[in-house]
């Protein structure tokens, strides 16, 4: 064997090594070219082993050329591998990176719900004026609902609103009036009784524009001595100028309730039209928001507080019709439906 022969060999392996590695792009071949050319089984480990057949002279300079070969691969090895490393390195860092300029996620402001909004803001509006705020059940007994306030079982007031009935006694309540009575029970003898009740009232209503099978109502009631119909009409028109605005003006007219003697309902100045008449106000340039009374001797007898020393005034309204007035909105059901192009409006205006 010609050790010129080797050593052309050797180059030969040398170039091939190191133009197969410049193509290793992935770890895992990396491995494979180290085996392939570093390896036990490696034509470098081949040719070391021609050692035997070269003349005593040529076994050094061969194994010098040999350890020069595989040192020069063993480095060009560990170069490839730092590459492939780092670059690996580099492509998570950019993969990961967080860029800072970017505009941060808008967090939408949430706002009350107007109808929640119009009924805090009356509530706020009588406890200005002394009043106290009181729950009471939705589920009632016809006694506190209907008999207690002057509705006996066979009267035809009945008819005026339809009832869901649960049992012969129990009923969901149609109106918060039963809180008068539930009031002055808890008061008496106390006086004044200053109260305004707000809560959910159950009508068996067929569901449109502006009826509601399940809707509000805020009750109000004063009982001592002395009141009159002029406190009811100072009281509702300072209610009518905080909540619609300070020109308003309150008009009663004659009605009629089982519970209140005598009775009203209670118009304000059409919010639409300031009162010049619109579609709103059917042209009368007046909006009925409420009924009121004096409450009936019948009603503070039965409660216990003594009719011929004792009178008061009561009041119902609907903060859903006070909410549509106030915000323009035209059907009922949109107040029900959190349908959210209504809702968002009400983050700026609130
Ligand atoms: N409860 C009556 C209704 O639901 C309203 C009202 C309340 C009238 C208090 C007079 C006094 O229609």
């Amino acid at each position: 064997m010609d050790i010129r022969q080797i050593e052309e060999q050797l180059r030969g392996l040398r170039e091939e090594a190191l133009s197969s590695l410049e193509k290793v792009e992935q770890n895992r071949l990396l491995d494979d070219w180290r085996v392939q050319y570093l390896g036990k089984k490696s034509p470098l480990t081949q040719v070391s082993r021609q050692m035997g057949a070269l003349a005593a002279e040529d076994r050094p300079v061969l194994g010098g050329l040999v350890n020069q070969v595989r040192d020069e691969l063993q480095r060009a090895f560990e170069q490839a591998k730092n590459q492939l490393e780092e670059r690996a390195m580099e492509a998570r860092f950019a993969a990961e990176s967080v860029d800072v300029t970017l505009p941060g996620r808008p967090r939408r402001r949430g706002a009350m719900h107007p109808l929640t909004r119009i009924i805090q803001e009356i509530e706020d509006v009588f406890l200005g004026m002394g009043f106290e705020i009181a729950e009471g059940p939705e589920i009632e007994t016809d006694r506190y609902n209907f008999e207690m306030l002057n509705v006996p079982k066979d009267h035809p007031a009945r008819d005026m609103q339809d009832t869901f009935y649960l049992t012969d006694e129990l009923l969901l309540r149609t109106q918060t009036s039963p809180m008068q009575v539930r009031t002055m029970e808890r008061m008496w003898p106390e006086v004044p009784v200053k109260v305004i009740v707000p809560g959910r009232v159950y009508r068996r209503d067929e569901d449109d524009a502006t009826h509601s099978h399940a809707f509000n109502q805020i009750e109000g009631l004063v009982v001592d001595e002395g009141i009159r119909m002029s406190d009811l009409k100072g009281t509702l028109e300072a209610f009518a100028k905080a909540v619609f605005g300070p020109h308003q003006a309150v008009r009663l007219r004659p009605s009629f309730f089982p519970f209140t003697e005598p009775s009203a309902e209670v118009d304000v100045r059409c919010i639409a039209c300031d009162g010049a008449g619109c579609r709103i106000c059917k042209h009368t340039g007046w909006i009925e928001i409420l009924g009121a009374g004096m409450v009936h001797p019948k009603v503070l007898d039965g409660a216990g507080y003594d009719s011929t020393r004792y009178s008061g005034f009561a009041f119902g309204m609907g903060p859903e019709r006070i909410a549509m007035l106030k915000y323009g909105i035209e059907d009922i059901r949109q107040l029900y439906q959190n349908d959210l192009r209504l809702l968002r409006q009400f983050s700026r205006i609130l």
